[in-house]
This record gives C-alpha cells, sequence and structure tokens, in this order.
C-alpha cells in the first residue's frame, strides 16, 4: 500500500474494540487512517468514541429498508464513497448476504468471541460456561459468506475459571480482544497480511493455522 491504509469501522455497539483502533492509530502503533465509521444503530456509544476522534460518523438502519438485499447494496454504497482498503467489523451485529461480503473479499476482518471453530453465533461465553470448557477466547477472521467461518488469523485464549458467570468471562475475552484485533489490523496495513486462495498469508508465508497467544504472553511484532 502507498498510502497509510484507509480503514472503515462498522460498529453496532460500545465500541470498545474500534477505541483500541483510534488509540493505536492516534499514538502512531497503527498506519491507519480511519475514514468513517458507520452504525446501524443511533444510540451506539461507539458513535461518541469516533466523534470525539474526530472521525466521520454515519447511521444507516435497517429500519429503513425493506430486506437485508436493500439494506446492504445501501451501506455498500456508503462504505464504497470512502473508499476503504480494509472494513472492520467491530461488534456489528448484523448478518452480512453473500454479496456484500464477496464485496470485500479479502479486505474486510471481523473479531469473534470465541475460539473458532468452536461456539459460532451468539452468546459464546455462556455456552463455553455450559460445556464446562476449561479454555475460551476470542478470533480474528477473515469474512467469508458463512456467519462466523471464514479464515482465523489469530486467536487469544483466557483460561475459563470456575466462579466465572457470562459477565466475568467476556471481560477476560474483551482484554484479549482489544490486544489482537489492532495486531491483525496492523499486519493488514502494513501489507503483511493477505488472503490468497489457497489459505492466509503472513509475510509471504502461508499459515498452516491461526496464530496463537495467551494472556500473559507478549505479542509477536
Ligand atoms: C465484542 O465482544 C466482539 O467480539 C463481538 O462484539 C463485541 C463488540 O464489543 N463481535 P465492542 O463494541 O467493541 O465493545
Amino acid at each position: 500500500m502507498s498510502h497509510r491504509c484507509r480503514v472503515v469501522v462498522l460498529i453496532s455497539g460500545s465500541g470498545s474494540n474500534l477505541q483500541t483502533l483510534i488509540d493505536g492509530a492516534a499514538d502512531g502503533r497503527l498506519p491507519i487512517d480511519i475514514v468513517t465509521v458507520i452504525s446501524n444503530r443511533a444510540d451506539a456509544y461507539g458513535l461518541e468514541r469516533a466523534a470525539r476522534a474526530a472521525i466521520p460518523t454515519r447511521v444507516i438502519s435497517h429500519r429503513d429498508y425493506p430486506d437485508r438485499e436493500h439494506y446492504d447494496q445501501a451501506l455498500a454504497a456508503l462504505i464504497d464513497d470512502y473508499q476503504p482498503d480494509l472494513v472492520v467489523l467491530a461488534g456489528f451485529m448484523r448478518i452480512l448476504s453473500e454479496a456484500f461480503v464477496d464485496r470485500y473479499h479479502g479486505r474486510m476482518l471481523n473479531i469473534h468471541p470465541s475460539l473458532l471453530p468452536l461456539f459460532r453465533g451468539l452468546h459464546t461465553h455462556q455456552r463455553a460456561i455450559e460445556a464446562g470448557h476449561g479454555e475460551h477466547g476470542c478470533s480474528v477472521h477473515f469474512v467469508t459468506p458463512d456467519l462466523d467461518a471464514g479464515p482465523v488469523i489469530i486467536q487469544a485464549r483466557v483460561p475459563v475459571l470456575p466462579d466465572d458467570d457470562e459477565a466475568s468471562l467476556a471481560r477476560r475475552v474483551q482484554s484479549q480482544e482489544h490486544r489482537i484485533y489492532p495486531l491483525a489490523v496492523k499486519w493488514f496495513a502494513q501489507g503483511r497480511l493477505r488472503l490468497e486462495a489457497d489459505g492466509i498469508a503472513l509475510d509471504g508465508r502461508l499459515l498452516h493455522e491461526p496464530v496463537r497467544v495467551r494472556p500473559d504472553e507478549s505479542l509477536p511484532d
């Protein structure tokens, strides 16, 4: 990339992952320009985070469109106005149509709060507790048409503790989300991370499995 990576971030809620990208861009750790933040909900707190950082925000409500196809077309038109190199889904609570996903093939990332392929979909923390798993975590992946099933770039693992409830486990996982999402975005922005026909390439080498980190480990560069 001959310019700083142009990033559009899509949110629906709090935007704590968005905040880590804003902070990383501001202090120079991330070679990105967040060119706009788009929410499907006008009350998403992440919009305030963006506004505070003087990033343009847009709200496009799914309620104003008759179906998913029309909404996704309008959303894509809005995104394309900003000519992003990368689309970052950061708590965007919408299922995306295949046409939308295909349009951003290889340039759209998501973070999911589980060790994929375990626990696709919602309520992942509760499901990990109920399944009696000793470990849980989060995954950053390229987005493909199947929900939460795209190739995984990096995962962080956390222990599930005996007295964990959904909220305590979610907090432990989120603190790891805030480490690995900026790292994956940085790799992409530096041109080191690519989705190729046969899988993910990082620094020119195919990843045979996701990069895995633990809470007590320092992150790779
Ligand atoms: C995160 O837990 C992420 O894993 C999931 O949605 C949540 C977004 O949180 N996809 P925030 O809005 O970034 O605080």
